[in-house]
């Protein structure tokens, strides 16, 4: 068991393969107390780290003070309104106005294994990887109960947390704050690293020092949005991309949330992580409970290559699901930046003849092929195949895709409603909107309310008609505009700020149902880009659609900060024509192949028309990704140079785990006049192995390599990009 539970000390012991978290029970009053995480400890004796017999003392020795204890005591969950003047875990308005509350241990069991969480995504464990403490609180003056939920992960560096609360009191109360995580620590000079953006920039890594005012990442949008993405990482100062101390909670979740790091007065940090409390209130009536969403905890003292490849691991093997969770996926062509509106089927077929002969394998159908929609501007909610665009509907097209020897994927925005469309005229009420108050348009577009299992319903079958009627085997969900006006006609007043969280739920539910009628289906989930780009939706979709910019360069930097926490196998990427629809720049088309190479690998662009020179080069590329997909898809990730830092080149690489092989992709952003070659130290190889250098045929020592270097020519312009390939011999 990789949970232990000492009984005369009252302490908890959670031990993954590396990494030790211990939890005391203290006091006559039985607070949850945070003593240690981090590097792997051999004894559960840690309680002095809780220093509770220095000032201001435990209360059952100096009650006088309690507020004082409250606010310096390291804890598992804080508590609200008590006297802990940081950052609160939970806060719960009872019948008597009042939202003061605290958990005492009550008790616990340790099982094997790890429960899924109702309606929520989560990672996945079995009994072979996974242990599950759960620890019962209760705030004894209103009967109100939680459970801590902890699962260890034995062979990876990963526990997972979350929290039910049981209104256990006698009436109805509401829930008004409830994080999933909390993490008390003192400072080691912290650094917190997150991940900012916006769209067409998402998830550009950002460090700044962690001091007194507080340091949060949040987002109020109704999804995880471009803007800040629910991860943070604290750092010590020291630590780079192989050495030194980062903890890190990454949020399995989709909507509004909130990440904090705060430094107190005693200069302890506290972390916590859960759902925006901003407009969410949860009416729980006796007897009925929440379950807050999970968070994934890392600690590693290997530096950002050392959070990443656990990262990668957890989500690429307990997150990632379905039948291309560990296979190969086909190379796509997408005809969005192809065509946009402007498409019929002859035009889609003039692509797919095209793609075939080149080596793509899928043809996919963007936004615009049904009800009357020939611009952003109407019928979402219209899941009919328009007959004008596609005269013989979608039977024809796919059945001549196919035999064309190309599979067929198709384009849905499930979530929303235009006011323009036949479904907004007969049903105004689904449309997220508050009474009285003319609601904000968005890309023209509303969002449905997916807190009505009618609305769920409809839009799960007019989706599933569509994907029954022909042979469709990808899905691309998208989602393109935040929530707000947030009403609903069919939630009672007292509901209403359960809205935000219920759209969340709906949206789980409709995936869930899809890939369950459907498990054939590889689905790309895509969120005007990457603006819901997140663990929980990776829960139902093996990839994501990372950014609407697809210049090569631009995504140096999108795929850096995603690839920190992501695989690079779901990581949504794809070849575009140039100059580039979003910035403009110009690129050569082998270095838009090598930055796909790091992601999915597709290609968007209308492959008719681009230049025969590059039309020539895609099935180079398309073996390209056939011979080293396994690997870019299963090894470890390594950062060796980021063009963020030094604004001339980019480096990254992946190593099998057997450290038989390894590819390296180096680009050169911007040329320098008089300049030699670099010298690069080659990081994850086995230092007792042999490589054969493919491109030059050359034996270098492993051991060489990573610390003498490579030697990496000076490319002759910007935008250079080199495939660095070596195998054991
Ligand atoms: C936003 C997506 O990110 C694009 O790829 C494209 O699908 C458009 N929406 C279509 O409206």
């Amino acid at each position: 068991m990789s949970i232990a539970y000492f009984q005369e000390e009252r302490i908890f012991k959670l031990n993954t393969k590396a990494t030790s978290y211990i939890i005391g029970v203290i006091d006559e009053d039985n607070f949850l107390g945070h003593l240690y995480y981090g590097k792997k400890l051999r004894s559960h004796q840690v309680s002095y780290l809780g220093r509770i017999n220095e000032h201001p003392f435990i209360p059952s020795k100096n009650n006088r003070d309690r507020v004082s204890f409250m606010d310096a005591f390291p804890t598992e969950f804080s508590s609200h309104g008590l006297g802990d003047f940081r950052e609160s875990c939970i806060s719960i308005r009872t019948e008597k106005g009042c939202s003061a509350i605290g958990f005492s241990y009550r008790s616990h069991e340790i099982i094997n294994g790890k429960p899924e969480l109702a309606g929520l995504p989560s990672a996945r464990g079995t009994k072979e990887s996974c242990d599950t403490l759960i620890i019962t609180g209760i705030d004894e003056p209103t009967g109100i109960e939680m459970k801590l939920i902890y699962s260890v992960y034995k062979e990876l560096d990963v526990i997972t947390r979350s929290v039910k609360v049981i209104n256990n009191s006698p009436s109805v109360c509401y829930l008004t704050k409830i994080f999933s995580a909390c993490l008390d620590m003192d400072n080691q000079d912290f650094e917190a690293v997150t991940l900012h953006g916006s769209w067409a920039r998402e998830r550009h890594i950002e460090v700044a020092k962690l001091a007194h005012p507080k340091l949060s990442v949040e987002s109020v949008r109704g999804e995880s949005s471009h803007h800040d993405h629910p991860f943070m990482a604290l750092k010590t100062r020291d630590a780079n991309y192989d050495s030194g101390e980062i903890y890190a909670m990454h949020f399995v979740y989709s909507g509004n949330f909130k990440i904090q790091a705060s430094l107190d007065q005693f200069g302890m940090v506290r972390m916590v992580c859960g759902i925006h409390p901003q407009d969410f209130c949860y009416r729980l009536e006796k007897g009925e409970s929440f379950q807050a969403p999970e968070v994934v905890l890392t600690y590693t003292d290997q530096g950002f290559n050392g959070m990443s490849q656990t990262l990668h691991d957890l989500y690429r093997d307990h997150l990632i699901n379905g039948i291309y969770k560990d296979k190969k996926r086909p190379i796509l062509i997408n005809n969005w930046e192809a065509t946009y509106f402007d498409f019929d089927t002859e035009k889609l077929l003039a692509i797919a003849k095209d793609a075939a002969l080149l080596g793509i394998e899928m043809l996919v159908m963007d936004d615009g092929w049904f009800g009357k929609r020939g611009s952003d501007n109407c019928a979402l909610g219209d899941w009919t195949v328009n007959e004008e665009k596609l005269p013989g509907g979608l039977t024809y097209l796919v059945n001549e895709v196919n035999k064309l020897g190309l599979k067929f994927g198709i384009w849905f925005e499930p979530e929303m409603i235009s006011p323009d469309s036949d479904l907004y005229r007969a049903h105004p009420d689904w449309a997220i909107a508050i009474q009285g108050r003319t609601a904000a348009l968005c890309r023209e577009q509303y969002v449905l309310d997916l807190s009505r299992p009618d609305v769920i319903d409809y839009i799960y079958e007019s989706i599933a008609k569509i994907l029954r009627s022909a042979n469709i085997e990808y899905v691309k969900w998208d989602m393109n505009r935040p929530l707000a006006d947030l009403g609903s006609a069919y939630l009672k007043p007292e509901c209403m700020g359960e809205l935000s969280h219920r759209f969340v739920l709906g949206m789980y539910e409709l995936q869930e149902r899809m890939m369950k009628e459907f498990p054939h289906i590889l689905l790309e989930n895509c969120s005007g880009g990457g603006g819901r780009f997140d663990p929980g939706m990776l829960y139902y979709s093996p990839q994501i659609w990372c950014s609407d910019d697809t210049d090569a360069i631009e995504r140096l930097l999108i795929q850096e900060g995603t690839a920190l926490i992501y695989p690079l196998s779901c990581i949504g990427a794809h070849v575009s024509t140039c100059p580039n629809h979003t910035v403009g720049r110009t690129t050569p088309f082998a270095t838009r192949g090598l930055v796909a190479l790091f992601g999915t690998f597709g290609y968007e662009l209308d492959i008719t028309q681009i230049p025969d020179e590059e039309r020539m080069m895609i099935p180079e590329q398309t073996a390209m990704y056939h011979k080293y997909n396994d690997l870019i898809r299963t090894g470890d990730y390594y950062r060796i140079a980021s063009y963020r830092e030094n604004r001339f080149y980019d480096l990254a690489g992946v190593v099998s785990k057997d450290k038989s092989e390894a590819l390296y992709i180096f680009i050169q952003v911007m040329g320098r006049p008089n300049h030699r070659s670099r010298i690069i130290k080659l990081k994850g190889l086995n230092p007792l192995f042999d490589y054969r250098i493919e491109e030059s045929g050359e034996i270098i020592a492993g051991d060489s390599l990573l610390n003498g270097g490579f030697v990496i020519p000076q490319l002759n312009g910007d935008f250079q990009g080199k495939l660095i390939y070596l195998q054991k011999i």
